[in-house]
């Protein structure tokens, strides 16, 4: 899993991508991280990965333990206006590969299981861990109305929010219904096509 990233600060994000503050040349002032470019956001990423990880981790969850050695599905961070506005990346397991054909995907096998992680940038260059966002296949039965997909988010501390037809499911059922509107996908939305991985 890698060696974890030493502590950075908020000065250490400025200087990663504006040079030195006290000689601003650009990006001095972030005025939205989302403005930054692709590559700029995914130092941001590299900065936090570990982090969010290790505490995903602690939940005991294999899909919180793993996922970052899944396939990922999108080629940097993108703000994710659904989730909480938080920028996020998408992982798939193997029997979840179909997904990266995106629109003929078709419907999943039992045992995809798709993961996302975040995180927040403050305009400072501050980072803070966001929840892991997971949808998994079941056997068919499992649930009607959400395709048989169990979905799960768990805290950037390892806590579990909620589960599908499991602890505090009421709190993940907001996943369900917003996912309903693709039931002809597979309750399945893809990443935005500017980001996916061909
Ligand atoms: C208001 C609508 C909405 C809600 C609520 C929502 N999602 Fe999503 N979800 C989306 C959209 C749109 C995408 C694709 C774009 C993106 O990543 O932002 C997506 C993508 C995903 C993906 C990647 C698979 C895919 O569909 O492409 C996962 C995993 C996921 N959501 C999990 C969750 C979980 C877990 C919850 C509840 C805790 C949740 N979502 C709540 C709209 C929603």
């Amino acid at each position: 899993m890698g060696e974890a990233s030493p502590p950075t600060s908020p000065k250490d994000h400025l200087l990663a991508f504006s040079g030195d503050p006290n000689k601003p040349r650009r990006h001095f002032r972030v005025k939205d991280v989302a403005d930054l470019p692709d590559q700029e956001r995914e130092a941001l990423y590299r900065d936090i990965q570990n982090q969010l990880q290790s505490g995903y981790a602690i939940s005991g969850d294999p899909t919180a333990k793993h996922y970052q050695r899944w396939k990922r599905a999108n080629t940097a961070p993108y703000r994710s206006a659904t989730h909480g506005r938080r920028f996020v990346s998408n992982f798939v397991n193997a029997k979840a590969m179909a997904y990266l054909q995106y629109e003929k995907a078709g419907t999943l096998p039992v045992g995809a299981i798709i993961a996302k992680d975040s995180f927040v940038a403050a305009k400072d260059g501050t980072l803070t861990p966001g929840p892991l966002f997971v949808m998994e296949k079941m056997a068919k039965g499992f649930s009607y109305v959400s395709g048989d997909w169990r979905y799960a988010m768990i805290m950037p501390d390892g806590s579990l929010f909620g589960e599908t037809n499991g602890e505090n499911a009421g709190r993940v059922e907001f996943c369900i219904g917003c996912h309903l509107a693709q039931e002809k996908q597979d309750h399945i939305y893809f990443v935005p096509k500017k980001y996916r991985i061909q």
